[in-house]
């Protein structure tokens, strides 16, 4: 629907009235399906061992001066009881990629939370793994999966990650996911070294071929202990337009307001929502560890308790005109809010 150019023109303008009706045209794009409803998350980062070596990421192998640290199934369990008694109804469990959690281990942690959530919505985010895991957990309960590309362009991912990874595998998982029945996120970030305007176009194009459930996307932030400790900030306006593209091109999807953005900016995830986002992810982790999942530098609410989190996320959305949102949350398979409405109608036979 979007030529080319016209998609090249939107990531490449220093309009501010473009800009703003980019913006515009964003939340125009997501009213017929989310109205002005965010949707919380609550984060549970489970572990910051991983055996990758991503040249942009605070937690990668290399990086001997991270304090490693990984929650028991005890404490991640109690990470959800606290985050139940909050009202979150989606569990996000991030962490590297951890060989000690193994096909067994995440799919016992997975059905354990199932097992006292029957309700709930369990989110992973721990990497790329077979066919068969996706399967596994799947089974003992699932429902999405968060893995961002990260980049869409071959050789600019070659420049990202080390020789071991490929932009095919990561592209193989997420059509795995999407086939076995998750809601699947991709994503990627803005401003990472050596990324063109021809890559971010390559970034949407891909959305567009994946159609994932949701999206995530924020600024790339320097960390201090990576290859890439001296590289420039990814900008913030860049950042809320690839935001607004992607909800063009994907209407229905969840996406984010990222930390990330809230760190750049502290306005930015609010921005982010005027630009088309319209989910948010409060941290559940324990206060003790927040400070160690540093996948990049200064990150906000890091501090925070997990209800002091919450209320300041609702405050501040409320503010800005939108309405907090506790309930699943699930990606609008069906059609849209009107179509919704006057199908009631019909099948009712009267307006009321
Ligand atoms: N800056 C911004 N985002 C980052 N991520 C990893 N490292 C950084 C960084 N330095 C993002 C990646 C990953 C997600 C969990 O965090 O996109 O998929
Ligand atoms: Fe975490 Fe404001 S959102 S303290």
């Amino acid at each position: 629907m979007y030529s080319d150019a016209a998609l090249l023109q939107y990531i490449a303008t220093e309009d501010a009235a473009e800009t703003e009706a980019l913006f515009a045209a964003a939340r125009e794009a997501r009213a017929p399906y989310y109205g002005n409803e965010v949707y919380f998350r609550g984060l549970i980062e489970f572990t910051n061992y991983c055996r990758n070596d991503c040249y942009y990421c605070g937690i990668r192998a290399g990086n001997r001066r991270v304090e490693r640290y990984r929650l028991s199934l005890g404490e991640i369990l109690d990470c959800c009881r606290a985050g139940d008694a909050l009202g979150f109804k989606t569990f996000v469990l991030q962490g590297g990629e951890d060989p000690y959690f193994t096909d067994e281990r995440v799919a016992e942690l997975v059905g354990a939370i199932r097992e006292r959530y029957p309700d709930h919505a369990i989110t992973l985010s721990i990497g790329e793994r077979s066919r068969g895991s996706y399967e596994a957990f799947f089974r003992a309960g699932a429902n999405r999966y968060l893995l961002r590309h990260e980049t869409a362009n071959e050789a600019h991912y070659g420049r990202l990650h080390p020789d071991a990874m490929s932009l095919a595998k990561r592209k193989r998982c997420l059509f795995d996911l999407k086939e076995i029945g998750y809601q699947v996120g991709a994503g990627f970030m803005v401003g990472t070294p050596f990324q063109t305007p021809e890559c971010l176009l390559e970034d949407l194009r891909f959305l567009e071929t994946l159609q994932p459930h949701m999206v995530g996307i924020g600024p790339f932030i320097p960390q201090s202990d990576t290859p890439f400790a001296s590289a420039p900030q990814g900008a913030l306006t860049l950042t809320l337009r690839m935001v607004a593209l992607a909800r063009l091109l994907l209407p229905r999807a969840l996406i984010p307001a990222t930390t990330a953005l809230g760190t750049v900016a502290p306005d930015g995830r609010e921005k982010a929502l005027l630009a088309g986002a319209n989910v948010v992810m409060p941290n559940l982790s324990p206060k003790a560890v927040r400070k160690l999942y540093a996948l990049y530098d200064n990150k906000i609410c890091t501090g925070d308790e997990a209800a002091e989190c919450r209320q300041c996320l609702e405050g501040r959305i409320r503010s800005f005109g939108f309405a907090p949102n506790m309930a699943r949350g699930d990606f609008a398979f069906g059609s849209s809010r009107t179509t919704e409405f006057f199908e009631g109608i019909r099948q009712r036979g009267s307006c009321l």
